[in-house]
This record gives C-alpha cells, structure tokens and sequence, in this order.
C-alpha cells in the first residue's frame, strides 16, 4: 500500500486499485474508491478549508446527535458535536495481509481533550482521547472509533458514522433489513413509527432514526431495478441507523449542498448510537465500527 500525507489530507491506496482520502479536519473521509469507482457522495459546494464541517463523505457525529437536548450537557454544543470540526492528527498507518493474498492498510487518527479549541473545551469540558482508524481493503471499507475516559469523572456521548453513500438514481434504490424496526421520524415532529417495508424506497424527505438494530445483521442498499445489491453495511457495537435525504427543498436550502439536484444522487445511511447515551466511566474505553462493503 502507498500513504501519503499532504496539505491535511492523507491518502492510501492498494495495489489492486482502491484507494481512501481522509481530511484531518474533522478526520473526514472524503473519498473511497473501489470497484473502479466512487463509493462516496461529496457535494460540490462542500468547503474543504476547515470553515465548516464536509457536506459529503463520511464526517463523524461526536459527543452529540443532531441538536443537542435543552438543559443538557452538551447543550452549548453546535448540532451534531464537535468532532466534525475539530483538526485531527494522523497517528500513522499499518498495512496487514487480508487474506486471499488482499492486503489491508489502516489509518489511525486521533484527537483528544487538548486539541480541541477552548471554545468547545469550555463547552465539553470532559478529558478525553479518541482514535479513529479508516480501514481499506479489496472492495470494503471499515471506520472504527474508540473512546476513552481520560478524566476523573463519568460522561455520556453519543456517536454516529454520517456516510454519504453515491448513487447513481434515488428513486432505484431500496434500503432491506429495517422491516419492524422502530424509528423515530423526524420530518414528523419526532413520532415512533415501526418500519413495515422490506425495501424502503425513498420518495421524499427522509430523516428516520432506526432503532434497536442487530449489529450483525447488514443493512442492504439496493437497486430496485435489478435487486442487486451495492452496499452492506454491519456494525460493531452501534445499534441505531439514521436514513436520510434532504430532497428538494432541503437541499435547495443548504448553502453547502450542490448541485441542487444532487439529492438524487446520494443517501446517507449512517451507523450510530444515537437514540441515548453511552456512558463512560473515568478509565474506561468503548469501541464501536462499521464496515461498508461495496457491490458484493
Ligand atoms: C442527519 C440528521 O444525520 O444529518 C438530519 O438526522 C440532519 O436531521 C442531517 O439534517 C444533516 O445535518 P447537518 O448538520 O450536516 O446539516
């Protein structure tokens, strides 16, 4: 495998072709060839200068999802945390044998207490260390993230891998192993719904947060029109999946989201532990993953 760091972003690729971008800003993962091609959606407009979270690829919801609570807290944190925004430091990388004479190479990422700006120290002002490490591999890509309590006191967190997977027509894709799941559907004041499709199709905006998952069991991204799959995702100790698409006027309304039409060309399915907290006790450490695989 190569590596090469350069300007904030670190970039690995295999023998056989793959290859994995990842911007310390945010530790982002911007881009993940396989098969030849894109696996990852990554807006237009997106900013790449550190002045706002990527609108694209796979950025990293941490300590909070979405707005956090009232009076909680995380309360003075902006949406979604402040790992997505925070500068990361490349911890190096190892390469491993994949089996079948495929190799493996891992980027370790790591960011912690002292790194964070003091605006967001004064507003999470827990002591902590994560390591994040993106591995590739023949036709599969796995992000993993540890945290660890460095401090003296418990904190609770949550976290979410937000992957923007590319595809080529939302209205062809179907999403399979949710059937009677619970989820919470927040296009609709945050009501609790149980999933009854065996494949979800995408017709509109769609904000639902899953709940109650078998890690083990992938969600399948599909395409309807040949019931192939494109994408299966497991996970690791991360039992909540979010599905969303902004559709046509959310994506309109977002400044950093590009074209407009580019709605029909993503969907974010996003592996977390969002729908409560996890609780971490001073020196302890927790772990959690996914693995993305790509047209099987
Ligand atoms: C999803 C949330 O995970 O992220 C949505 O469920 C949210 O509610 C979306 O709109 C995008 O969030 P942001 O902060 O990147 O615009």
């Amino acid at each position: 495998p190569t590596v090469s760091a350069k300007h904030g972003i670190i970039e690995a690729s295999l023998p056989s072709g793959e290859s994995v971008a990842v911007y310390l800003y945010g530790a982002t993962v911007t881009s993940w060839k396989a098969n030849g091609q894109e696996q990852l959606f990554l807006s237009q407009k997106t900013h790449l200068d550190g002045s706002k979270p990527i609108r694209g690829g796979i950025p990293l919801v941490f300590p909070v999802f979405g707005p956090p609570p009232q009076n909680h807290v995380t309360s003075p944190l902006p949406q979604h945390g402040f790992a997505r925004n925070s500068t990361w430091e490349f911890l190096g990388k190892s390469s491993s044998e994949a089996g079948k004479g495929d190799l493996a190479v891992k980027l370790d990422f790591g960011l912690s207490h002292t790194m964070l700006s003091e605006e967001f120290r004064k507003a999470w002002p827990y002591e902590f260390g994560l390591v994040y490490s993106v591995t590739l591999t023949k036709g599969a890509l796995r992000t993993s993230l540890q945290v660890t309590n460095e401090g003296k006191e418990n904190f609770e967190f949550q976290v979410l891998m937000h992957t923007y997977l590319s595809v080529e027509d939302i209205s062809n894709i179907r999403v399979k192993n949710l059937e009677s799941k619970t989820y919470i559907d927040k296009t609709r004041n945050a009501t609790s719904h149980t999933e009854s499709s065996p494949a979800l199709a995408i017709t509109g905006e769609t904000d639902r947060v899953y709940q109650g998952l078998d890690p083990a069991t992938p969600i399948i991204v599909s395409s309807a029109s040949d019931d192939q799959p494109l994408f299966s995702i497991t996970r690791e100790a991360l039992t909540d999946i979010v599905v969303w698409n902004p559709w046509i006027e959310k994506a309109k309304g977002m400044a950093d989201f590009g074209p407009d039409e580019a709605y029909q060309n993503m969907i974010c399915v996003e592996a977390g532990s969002v729908s409560s907290w996890q609780t971490l006790e001073a020196g302890d450490s927790w772990e959690g993953g996914q693995s993305i695989k790509s047209r099987l």
